[in-house]
């Protein structure tokens, strides 16, 4: 199997990061008037830190199809809007109460509870706005499309979904094809939208994105095995963020029901299985290929 050296995963990881930060930068200029808090918590939360996967996959993805970068860059910055959004309310004390995230106090620490509500909601409806834009794609059927796409991965059907079963996860006992949806929902639904965005922006319809959905629904699943091992082993100064919590929580997870070794064997397996989806691709694919095998070998 062809892989990419680290060093290419590093600088392209590098590259989304810088340009994603710069987007914000300019997307979020501190206004000067009362509105001013709101949007410096909202630069906390989204500029400077996080792995930028989400953006990152776009990227990679829209690569595949010779996809004008700039395009790209807007999407994979909608999709980190709303990513960043679920990490702020995700952390409010009414749901797991964190005070780290991404190495810095979390927004409701760093500044005040209705700040933090607030400063969710507001890149929620940036994210949309940004892909509403004629920057993001001249195509208005693309840009509808783009954005029906992430609307269904964030909210019920998705993401929002997903965190609902999880905070069930704390009272019911949830077998494994239950927390499997659960997860799927939860994480996988965004890293899935991700790719098919990607996808989108390079006019592949949807009987093209066969493959390309397989590769990110077998990475969804693997990432989040490995957030929920690292709850369990990882290093909470290189996760920016408190570990050992889902078990405290009596959260069914892949490791409190499938036991360590047997979660870190299946997310190999997702992950062998996500790199055998992209077999019909040559090179132009083989920093998906990177991202999958990052996916679980990192440590943040
Ligand atoms: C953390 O997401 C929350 C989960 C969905 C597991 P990431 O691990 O992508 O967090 P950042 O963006 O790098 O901070
Ligand atoms: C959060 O999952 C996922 C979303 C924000 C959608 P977790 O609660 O497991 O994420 P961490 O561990 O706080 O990053
Ligand atoms: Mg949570
Ligand atoms: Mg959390
Ligand atoms: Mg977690």
């Amino acid at each position: 199997m062809t892989q990419l050296p680290i060093p290419v995963l590093d600088e392209a990881i590098a590259q989304v990061a810088g340009e994603v930060d710069a987007l914000f930068g300019e997307l979020l200029t501190v206004p000067m008037d009362a509105r001013q808090r709101l949007f410096e918590a909202m630069r906390h939360a989204a500029i400077g830190g996080g792995k930028r996967l989400r953006p990152l996959l776009v990227v990679a993805t829209a690569s595949i199809f010779n996809v004008a970068r700039s395009y790209a860059v807007r999407a994979g910055a909608a999709l980190e809007s709303i990513h960043v959004y679920s990490l702020v309310h995700d952390d409010l004390p009414c749901m797991d109460d964190d005070n780290m995230r991404r190495g810095k106090p979390t927004v409701h620490r760093a500044y005040d509870e209705a700040t933090a509500v607030l400063a969710g909601d507001a890149l929620h409806a940036l994210a949309f706005e940004i892909l509403s834009d004629p920057a993001t794609h001249p195509d208005p059927f693309i840009r509808s499309e783009l954005m029906a796409t992430l609307a269904r991965a964030s909210g019920p059907d998705g993401m929002a979904g997903g965190q609902m079963m999880d905070l069930e996860a704390e009272k019911a006992s949830f077998d494994l094809p239950t927390v499997t949806r659960l997860q799927a929902l939860k994480t996988g639904a965004l890293i899935a939208a991700s790719v098919e965005m990607g996808a989108i922006l390079g006019h592949v319809p949807p009987e093209g994105r066969v493959h390309l959905r397989g590769y990110a629904h077998d990475i969804g699943l693997a990432f989040q095995i490995a957030d929920d091992i690292m709850d369990v082993e990882g290093d909470p100064e290189a996760a920016g963020k408190a570990l050992r919590k889902d078990a405290d929580a009596g959260k069914a997870t892949f490791v409190s029901l499938m036991g360590l070794e047997r979660a870190k064997q299946q997310a190999e397996m997702l992950v062998d299985q996500s790199v055998s989806h992209l077999a019909g691709y040559g090179r132009e694919a083989d920093l998906l290929r990177a991202i999958a095998r990052y996916v679980l070998e990192r440590d943040r």
